[in-house]
């Protein structure tokens, strides 16, 4: 019974059709209604669920409160494991209802994540190498303890709170006929395979973690190792049994992408659309640049965004590369309404070597008044007191978007590592 004692594992073996407005409901009040970006990439149409813009920035929020709020007794207090994501949704969830929270996770959890928890006052116990360890005590300590213990991914609450973005996207895309999601434990798959059916799902996992590959190829959950960039959200030691009774009750195919495809695809994300998601998020559209995501109208599930991170792109070899375009004249006939924009600046990292090449560039450039660009940038930079001695200042697209833009945003190196900072407004 819930509240008193561990679930071992649930008690449903499936979702009701009632299960995915009771859930939107309870937890409407709390969460997001995440928008959806229509876009055309290498021609084709292509949608994608901005998920990874939900509270704490991942969709884990919607089954930790659907969880919380359909307990009875409501809890004292709660306990899960997580590779960070879901913990983070706890956490948040239990603060908002006064509710105390343990999370475990494994020791390797990325930073990043395990300080978000912790800034929602939930405890952080770190355990083992990987989520099944973190699983384990938590498992005995909410045993111990007596507390409500909110499993990742595999409880029917879990999955259908997940699966209120599934009812999202088929009433905002009703024209979709294929939706994509990552798989880690396969509660959000559950969720959204009853949430959209009869519209087909794919299942994307990487080659590192494919509980659900495995699970498949075996007839049922089976351990797998965990070993990729999207591990830490994605790498859960076996899939849940709700997510396989979900693959043989709904039409699910599966899809398999590797890391050097996963981080392609986080980059390009970011370098079209200034969409900034952490790895298991880009295993998605990662599948669909491979073709392994069909249909005319796909939509994409972007799940996450709770990752440090600097675009590969981004790094020295494209920042060095800009010393010609500083020169470049701007586009001519732009409306002088666009000419003297306000730069928002936003500082993303660093290269010093880079930097130092980049400044003597734009200083030469302005020293010889040579375009109105380089004006703008060593404006920018006067305007947010860093010399252009400490700067790099990034590429073509940006210089003519300064331009192009009242509100233009430019991107400028600062510091020494891969420190997302804070946004700083200047007026140029
Ligand atoms: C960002 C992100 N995407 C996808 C998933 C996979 O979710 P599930 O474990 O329900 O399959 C997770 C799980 O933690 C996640 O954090």
């Amino acid at each position: 019974m819930r509240g008193t004692q561990v679930p071992n594992y649930p008690e449903r073996t499936h979702l009701t059709p009632q299960d995915y407005p009771a859930a939107a409901g309870r937890i409407a009040p709390y969460v997001r209604r995440t928008p959806v970006l229509r876009a055309t990439v290498d021609g084709r149409p292509v949608s994608f669920k901005l998920e990874h813009l939900q509270v704490a920035g991942v969709f884990k929020i919607r089954g930790a409160l659907n969880a919380l709020l359909s307990a009875s007794p409501a809890p004292a207090g709660v306990v899960t494991a997580s590779g960070g994501n879901h913990g983070l949704g706890v956490a948040t969830g239990a603060r908002w209802l006064g509710i105390p929270a343990t999370v475990f996770v494994p020791a390797t959890v990325p930073e990043v994540k395990s300080r978000r928890i912790a800034a929602q006052g939930a405890d952080v116990v770190k355990t083992g190498s990987v989520y099944a360890d973190a699983e384990r005590a938590a498992r005995s300590f909410a045993a111990e303890h007596g507390r409500y213990y909110v499993h990742a991914y595999d409880d029917p609450a879990v999955a259908a709170g997940q699966g209120t973005a599934g009812l999202e996207i088929a009433a905002d895309l009703p024209d979709c006929d294929v939706v994509a999601v990552p798989v880690g434990g396969g509660g959000l798959l559950t969720g959204v395979a009853g949430a959209v059916a009869p519209c087909p799902v794919v299942a994307v996992e990487p080659e590192g973690c494919p509980t659900l590959h495995a699970a498949v190829a075996a007839g049922e959950p089976v351990e797998v190792g965990a070993d990729s960039v999207a591990a830490s959200a994605l790498g859960a030691s076996r899939i849940g049994n709700l997510a396989l009774a979900a693959c043989q009750a709904y039409p699910v195919s599966l899809a398999m992408v590797d890391d050097g495809q996963i981080l392609a695809a986080r980059d390009r994300l970011w370098e079209e659309f200034r969409l900034a998601v952490e790895p298991a998020a880009a295993t998605v559209f990662a599948a669909w640049l491979s073709g392994q995501v069909p249909g005319e109208n796909p939509c994409l599930l972007l799940s996450g965004a709770n990752a440090d991170w600097i675009p590969a792109l981004d790094q020295a070899s494209r920042i060095l590369s800009l010393s010609p375009v500083i020169a470049a004249p701007p586009p001519r006939g732009r409306p002088a309404a666009m000419r003297a924009p306000t730069a928002s600046t936003q500082i993303v990292g660093f290269v010093p070597a880079a930097a130092a090449v980049l400044a003597a560039a734009v200083v030469a450039a302005v020293a010889a008044g040579s375009t109105p660009c380089a004006r703008r940038m060593a404006a920018a930079f006067r305007a947010i007191h860093v010399s252009p001695a400490a700067v790099g200042c990034r590429p073509p697209s940006k210089c003519s978007k300064l331009q192009r833009s009242a509100s233009g945003s430019m991107m400028i190196a600062a510091g020494s590592a891969a420190i997302p900072a804070a946004t700083i407004a200047a007026s140029a």
